[in-house]
């Protein structure tokens, strides 16, 4: 798969099948984060690999509500970082969650080009999660990352995420988000 056809298919689907996914895959998925460009090299990641049941258990006990479409899930990787793990420099250019960011980013086109959801979510209690995880109070607990196949049982699914799962959200015009030059000035192409 190219990467354009990766970026295009990847959609933050909330169908998912409880197959388990294989060791050989989970370890493409962590060479995707491994190989990431962070600021000097300083790879801030730390990611706890939730594949057993006991492990599975205790991070879906610390999902929100509206995220219980994620208890499907047969793998998720809890990604947590400190700010002292990576550049901390002028103007408040604290890089550890934007390095953290870029590896994710590489892990979901990898998994989609493996035919594998992966969906990063913000909806669970961090406390709760350092707490069952016994990931140090220092750290950040920035999104768990949920794993599955496409499946297609949609009982634990909102109305309006089933309504989600036929269509990718919209996307703002490039020039709300894009400026030609300086700032404010709308992009157009
Ligand atoms: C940082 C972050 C947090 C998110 N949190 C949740 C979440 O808690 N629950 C959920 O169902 N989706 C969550 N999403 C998925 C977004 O809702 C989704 O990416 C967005 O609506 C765009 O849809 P698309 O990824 O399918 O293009 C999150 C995505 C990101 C990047």
């Amino acid at each position: 798969m190219q990467v354009a056809e990766a970026i295009s298919a990847r959609r933050a689907r909330r169908t998912l099948d409880t197959r388990p996914i294989s060791d050989d895959i989970v370890k493409e998925l962590v060479e995707a984060m491994r190989l990431s460009a962070s600021c000097n090299n300083s790879q801030p990641w730390r990611v706890v690999i939730a594949k057993d049941n006991d492990s599975l258990a205790l991070v879906k006990s610390a999902l929100s509500k509206g995220n219980v479409w994620a208890t499907r899930s047969p793998l998720i990787l809890v990604v947590a970082a400190k700010s002292d793990d990576d550049c901390r420099l002028s103007d408040n250019r604290d890089y550890y969650l934007f390095s953290t960011g870029l590896a994710v980013g590489q892990l979901v086109l990898r998994a989609t080009e493996l035919g594998i959801i992966a969906h990063p979510i913000a909806g669970f209690n961090p406390i709760e999660a350092k707490k069952l995880l016994e990931i140090p109070n220092d750290h950040v607990v920035i999104t768990f990352v949920i794993c599955g196949y496409l499946g297609t049982d949609e009982s634990l699914l909102s109305d309006k995420q089933r309504e989600l799962e036929k269509n990718r959200p919209e996307r703002k015009s490039v020039g709300e988000n894009f400026f030609n030059g300086k700032w404010g000035v709308p992009l157009t192409i």
